[in-house]
């Protein structure tokens, strides 16, 4: 049997008061919507719909490249006549979950319980039993104890408010009975909306099983309305990957100030520091540290990597045992061979620094192609860019430059080189030569100074 996923996102989303659509929010790094999507194909559906308001070209541009079926609903008449739209589109033989733009958390594991009622032949809705219910639906159940209907906060009867059993939106139920049930409801209660909690009483009425399950925590569930909504799913979403990668082996100093924002693998023995901020794809291999204050973004670090305070790095891959920083900012394309160092105020771009080099201090590097066991000075700068294209700069094993060196690129230093202190070297070195180019020193003796009133 195949699932098909409708994700209700038409909603203004006027309460984050911003001119951004309340699912282009991120959460952990990622929009709102992108987490719904992320469950949504985790589910292997034959489809996912989208049903958007009208207009919504910000949410357009995010979802190309993405094999999402748009819907537009114009006018945003209520969640029943949301799902209505995507109706028409739905194979009459599947099983249809919805979801929201807007409540990103849930996961596939507490869909596939639901999806298994579903394919069953149920309508199976999650709830969730709150100390404050107020502003949900209300689960309303029979003697027998089986769920008859649901009834919105602005309908419900006093008794009914003080249920605390909810309904969270999210259901799965085959398509086929939505084909009879959606063009059954009516506009007739305290919002003149179609709701989509009436099928309830319908399959109820209809005698069609009805199943509520739990999901494993209220947080998979809650929808976000606002921007304190934003930060308290945001707080509990880090707490919750903290607490995670402590419990596969990660050391984390303080797991209220550590940052998980995108697709983390952290070996064993990683150490993170106060402050880090680890973003996009992400792999630390066993030992490696990152020290405070440092920012990551698409990095792969081999075992025993230290990452000392303050550094920023962008797609940087090392292999092991390797030093960075304080103070580094490695930019795309840097590697760093087994034990390469890279001290403080050191940018890097597009570089290879090959096993054991040393790039201590204050220096760029980039489109640079450093052998093994190099040793580059401070102050050392390559000039890569003419104004028009970028050169490459190569430097050979063991060779030596001087600090206060300016690299012309393109330019090639052999093997053994070493380059004299505040050289500016526009002309290729061979193997194992002294290069030297600067102005030569000039000591003049009996020079007298310039005095005032002369
Ligand atoms: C809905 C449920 C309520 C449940 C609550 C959980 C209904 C009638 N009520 O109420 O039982 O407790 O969610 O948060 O379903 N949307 C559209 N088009 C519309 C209306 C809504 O796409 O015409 C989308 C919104 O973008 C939003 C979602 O549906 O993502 C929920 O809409 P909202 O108006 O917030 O429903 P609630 O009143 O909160
Ligand atoms: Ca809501």
């Amino acid at each position: 049997m195949s699932t098909e996923v409708v994700i209700l996102a038409a909603g203004q989303g006027s309460r984050m008061k911003s001119c951004h659509p309340k699912v282009l929010h991120p959460l952990a790094g990622q929009p709102l919507l992108g987490h719904v999507l992320a469950c949504a194909f985790d589910l292997a559906p034959l489809a996912v719909h989208l049903v958007l308001g009208h207009g919504g070209a910000a949410v357009r541009d995010y979802l190309k490249d993405r094999p999402v079926r748009q819907v537009e609903q114009r006018e945003q008449l209520g969640t029943g006549h949301a799902l209505a739209q995507a109706l028409p589109a739905l194979a009459p033989e599947s099983t249809v979950v919805v979801l929201y733009g807007d409540v990103p958390l849930i996961a596939p594991k507490t869909l596939e319980p639901l999806i298994a009622q579903a394919e069953a032949g149920a309508l199976a809705l999650l709830s969730v039993t709150l100390d404050d219910p107020q502003g949900y639906g209300r689960v309303l159940r029979d003697d027998a104890g089986r769920v008859c209907a649901i009834v919105e906060e602005k309908d419900a009867s006093p008794t009914q408010k003080r249920i605390q059993e909810v309904n969270t939106g999210i259901l799965a139920v085959p398509a086929a009975l939505l084909r009879d049930w959606l063009p059954a409801l009516t506009a007739d209660n305290a919002q003149g909306e179609y709701y989509l909690t009436d099928i309830i009483a319908m399959a109820a009425a209809s005698q069609a099983p009805i199943e509520a399950l739990q999901p494993s925590c209220p947080q998979e569930v809650q929808g976000v309305n606002n921007r304190v909504q934003l930060a308290a799913l945001e707080r509990w979403y880090q707490e919750s990957q903290a607490e995670y990668w402590m419990t596969e082996g990660v050391t984390i100093l303080d797991p209220h100030r550590v940052e998980f924002r995108g697709d983390m693998v952290l070996a064993e023995d990683v150490t993170l520091d106060v402050n880090v901020v680890l973003e996009g794809r992400i792999r630390l291999a066993e030992g490696v540290v990152v020290g405070a204050g440092s920012v990551l973004r698409d990095c792969d670090l081999g075992p025993g990597t230290r990452v000392a305070p303050y550094s920023v790095l962008e797609g940087v891959r090392s292999e092991g045992n390797c030093d960075i920083g304080p103070f580094a900012r490695l930019r795309p394309g840097t590697s760093l061979a087994v034990g390469a160092r890279i001290g403080n105020f050191v940018e890097t771009k597009q570089t290879e620094v090959g096993p054991g080099s040393k790039v201590n201090h204050l220096t760029y590097l980039g489109d640079t192609c450093l052998g093994a066991d190099v040793n580059v000075g401070a102050g050392t700068i390559t000039c890569n860019y003419d104004g028009a294209l970028k050169h490459r700069t190569e430097i050979g094993d063991r060779a030596f430059i001087g600090s206060n060196s300016s690299l012309v690129a393109p330019l090639k230093l052999g093997e053994d080189v070493t380059v004299g202190a505040g050289s500016t070297l526009t002309e290729d070195v061979s193997e194992a030569e002294l290069a030297v180019a600067r102005g030569r020193q000039r000591n003049i003796s009996g020079w007298k100074r310039p005095t005032k009133g002369d």
